[in-house]
């Protein structure tokens, strides 16, 4: 697995019908003094605001770990790292992947849907039942990857983050 900082790239491909959508994963150790409380408050105000971005995606949160999937435009995607990366509420954020295509959305309703750590495997199965597109296949196989990587060990305390 791959961990990098997102960068800004080459522009997407350019007549597409389907307008470009720039996607990041990343994970993250929450701080000692947040609870699921905090994260419930985290999550209400992402959903209010990434409605105005257009930005949609889930937030799993087990163990003390955050694993983020972030999807939209591309300006509002990385303004939006910017705040992240200095939020205090985790550290250790390691960037899993970068990507932008067109493609539909993986989770079009999700302004941001918290989904805990036992079942983002659900979850994702059932996406992957639903997609037909080859390209949000792709995506949300390699999400899943991911996410096995993470959560797909036996015993579901999870792997420590790199520091
Ligand atoms: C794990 C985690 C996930 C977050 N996800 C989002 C999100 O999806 N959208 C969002 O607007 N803020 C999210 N935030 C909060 C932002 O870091 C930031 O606090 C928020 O955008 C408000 O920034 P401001 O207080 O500077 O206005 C998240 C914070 C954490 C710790």
């Amino acid at each position: 697995m791959s961990a990098h900082q997102p960068s800004l790239g080459d522009e997407p491909g350019l007549g597409s019908e389907i307008p470009p959508l720039y996607n990041v994963v990343y994970c993250s150790r929450a701080t000692a003094d947040v609870d699921d409380a905090a994260v419930q408050r985290i999550v209400c105000a992402a959903q209010r605001r990434n409605a105005e971005g257009g930005i949609t995606g889930m937030l799993v949160f087990g163990s003390g770990v955050f694993f983020q999937w972030l999807e939209g435009p591309r300006a509002a995607v990385l303004a939006l790292m910017a705040l992240l990366r200095s939020d205090r509420r985790h550290e250790s954020i390691v960037f899993l992947s970068e990507n932008e295509e067109a493609r539909e959305r993986l989770f079009p309703t999700w302004e941001m849907e918290l989904v805990s750590g036992e079942h983002i495997r659900d979850v994702l199965q059932d996406a992957l039942n639903d997609v037909h597109d080859p390209h949000d296949n792709a995506a949300l196989r390699a999400l899943l990857a991911e996410v096995e990587l993470r959560w797909g060990a036996a015993d579901p305390a999870l792997s420590p983050l790199p520091s």
